[in-house]
């Protein structure tokens, strides 16, 4: 079973609509059997695929041991696609109940997944460093970077890959790779943000690029993934080869 981690330290880098086009293309194009966990209490991916965050239980509940994972599991409009979903009880869900006072509390995401029986399991996490963002790379045998062409995004690299580098020491997991949104063919710093990427995460820059594409956000007002709303966008193109690259380093 694959566990990709995604993540940045940024805010805004497409790690939400990267994880759901992803799990969206194993599932539809590739006959996999994908999980995606939404691990962000902005519930972004949760909404994006149709469902209202605080309608239903989170994993929130499953780390506290309250819930079982198979009760919070929920299928999505893509066949072969679930979902656990996010609500704002993540925030801080560490630090309440049974977590506040377990110092391994931040391995238990891992335990938790695996009795799962799927090809894939995909998890989102928060522009942030914090605990579920750790959880998710102990939990993961794979990450997944995101960037955007822009000086800050390329920064914030360099301190997300300290943050990896010093959780696989003893969590090991593989960094499938960097993939870039937001991209402009015609920028005029590419070269100069290709070089910082090459050196903070070399060798591992994705050649398949996310361009800029507004059938991205209005698929999310749709609740579903741009393959069911606008198949012959550029976007869904780009996703497509991405997944592919991504197959091929798993
Ligand atoms: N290739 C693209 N072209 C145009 N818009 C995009 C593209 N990718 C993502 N977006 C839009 O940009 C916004 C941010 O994307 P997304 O939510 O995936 O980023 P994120 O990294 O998950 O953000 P956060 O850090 O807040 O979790 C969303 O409105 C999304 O629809
Ligand atoms: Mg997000």
């Amino acid at each position: 079973m694959h566990k990709i981690a995604v993540s940045s330290f940024k805010g805004g880098t497409a790690k939400t609509s990267t994880s759901l086009h992803l799990a969206a293309a194993l599932a539809k194009y590739h006959k996999q059997k994908v999980l995606i966990i939404d691990l962000d209490a902005q519930a972004n991916l949760t909404t994006g695929l149709g469902y209202d965050p605080d309608a239903q239980d989170s994993m929130a509940p499953v780390l506290q041991g309250q819930k079982k994972i198979q009760d919070v599991i929920l299928p999505t409009s893509v066949k072969n696609l679930d979902l656990i979903p996010a609500d704002t009880w993540l925030e801080r869900v560490e630090v309440t109940g049974a977590l506040a006072a377990d110092r391994y509390s931040h391995e238990r995401l891992k335990e938790i997944l695996k009795p799962l029986n799927y090809d894939t399991i995909i998890i989102d996490t928060p522009p942030s460093l914090c605990w579920l963002t750790e959880s998710a790379l102990i939990a993961a045998n794979h990450s997944l970077v995101c960037a955007t062409p822009e000086f800050y995004s390329i920064k914030g690299l360099q301190r997300l890959s300290q943050f990896m580098q010093s959780i696989s020491q003893r969590h090991p997991f593989n960094v499938l790779g960097v993939a870039l949104s937001f991209w402009n063919p015609r920028g005029k710093s590419n070269e100069a943000f290709l070089e910082v990427i090459e050196g903070t995460f070399p060798g591992k820059l994705l050649g398949s690029k996310i361009r800029r594409d507004i059938s991205v956000s209005e698929a999310s007002v749709y609740g579903k993934p741009i393959f069911e709303t606008a198949p012959k966008a550029r976007a869904a193109e780009d996703y497509l080869s991405l997944t592919k690259e991504i197959l091929k380093r798993m």
